[in-house]
């Protein structure tokens, strides 16, 4: 084990592998549906969720939930809010007013349910490729269009070419999806870039979305600022999205947030909400969020450098092992992003070798949108035992590579 993650988590045990298949594990238990690897040992780096037990105080509120034996209705006594405020005001420095927030069941939905509050079929949405996938599936599911704005890669980071998303702008762009920290690649956008388009979205009417779902997996310090802090100029354009869900490995839970402190956007987004039947909550998900932000700072606090170690790890591994990738130096989330561009393979026999050689699941860099093609991302949020059992056959897939 890695001395830095050792040092610092003694309390949690990342090592520790625990058996998910056989457990409805969308992860494990779905690999060969959406993968074709039918091999028992096949190893899933895809959806993004990990593999570690989640905070203890998420247990033991589950644990007394199921020992009440009384599963009725949710009610939202407005703690829950209470404790998402509590956890931003203290991790992000983020004042929110618990009257900002409507509870969704997960940001996808809440996506999806803004999408038909501020917009109306055919509009147009700005999404910055390659970005997470979901975004594309909830505006076409939604009969809205896709706008990319394709981010352009420097010095190994990405970044906004604003210029360029202004002569694309039509009078049908309506809203724009900013992933903050972005998924994949895992930047953490500076102030100046989120001001800067924020005040683009002010100039075109636009709706600014920001999917912060990322924001609490930051490695070596980074620093995320929310939207609304660098650009509080925009809150009343602004609906900022947030989960526990991601932080605390609690994607089954699926409850996840949409923030604004327009009362009048809200109020349309809350009728959405209303519209679909979406007014009661998941009783589970929401016990499970909220002990997770009264409680799991610590187990944040040590989760992070052992992800950092893994990032570590999984990059100077996969370099190694195929000559000519590039892993591009996340600041956040657990999402390797993998160019094999300089393999001199093609995106398809690379694809073959990871699947069929390492019976690895990656998620194909394809789904991101224009300029993943020749990418994989890579899920480190396992075990380093696994991981490690993942690079090894990394490293046989790709031999014949360093004769
Ligand atoms: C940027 C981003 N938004 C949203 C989600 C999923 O959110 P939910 O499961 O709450 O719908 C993910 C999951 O990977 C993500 O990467």
């Amino acid at each position: 084990m890695n001395d830095r993650a050792a040092s610092v988590s003694p309390a949690f045990d990342f090592d520790r592998v625990i058996e998910r298949r056989g457990t409805h594990a969308s992860k494990w238990d779905l690999i060969a549906r959406y993968s074709g690897i039918h091999a028992p040992d096949a190893i899933p780096m895809w959806v993004a969720d990990m593999d570690f037990a989640a905070p203890p105080g998420v247990t033991e509120a589950l644990a007394a939930e199921t020992s009440l034996a009384v599963h009725g209705y949710y009610g939202d006594t407005g703690t829950w809010a209470q404790a998402l405020a509590e956890w931003f005001a203290r991790r992000h420095d983020w004042k929110i007013d618990p009257a900002w927030v409507s509870p969704t069941p997960g940001v996808v939905s809440g996506l999806g349910l803004i999408l038909q509050a501020v917009s109306e079929p055919g509009d147009e949405v700005v999404v910055f490729p390659p970005a997470y996938h979901a975004f594309r599936r909830i505006i076409l599911a939604n009969e809205r269009r896709i706008l990319d704005a394709q981010l352009v890669e420097r010095d190994g980071r990405y970044f906004m070419d604003l210029d360029a998303l202004r002569a694309q702008l039509t009078p049908a762009t309506k809203v724009v999806f900013f992933c903050s920290p972005h998924n994949p690649g895992g930047n953490v956008w500076s102030r100046d870039e989120i001001r800067a388009l924020a005040a683009l979205c002010a100039e075109r009417d636009h709706i600014l979305v920001s999917d912060e779902i990322h924001c609490d997996l930051l490695l070596d310090g980074a620093r995320h600022t929310p939207t609304i802090i660098a650009a509080p100029e925009v809150a009343d354009r602004l609906i900022t999205c947030v989960a526990a869900t991601k932080t605390f490995n609690l994607a089954g839970a699926h409850v996840g947030a949409c923030v604004t402190s327009n009362a009048a956007l809200k109020r349309r987004l809350d009728a959405r909400v209303m519209a679909s039947g979406l007014g009661s909550y998941n009783r589970f998900g929401m016990i499970a969020t909220e002990a997770a932000w009264r409680t799991g700072d610590a187990w944040l606090d040590a989760l992070l450098p052992y992800l950092a170690a893994n990032r570590d790890l999984f990059d100077a591994r996969i370099v190694a092992a195929a000559p000519g990738a590039r892993s591009m130096r996340l600041d956040a989330t657990y999402l390797a992003w993998v160019d094999f561009s300089g393999t001199g393979l093609a995106p398809a026999d690379v694809a073959a070798r990871v699947k069929n050689r390492a019976r690895i699941f990656a998620s194909p860099g394809s789904q991101f949108g224009p300029g993943g093609d020749t990418w994989l991302r890579f899920n480190f949020a396992i075990p380093r035992p696994i991981l490690e059992e993942a690079l090894g056959r990394l490293d046989d897939a790709f031999s014949d590579l360093r004769r």
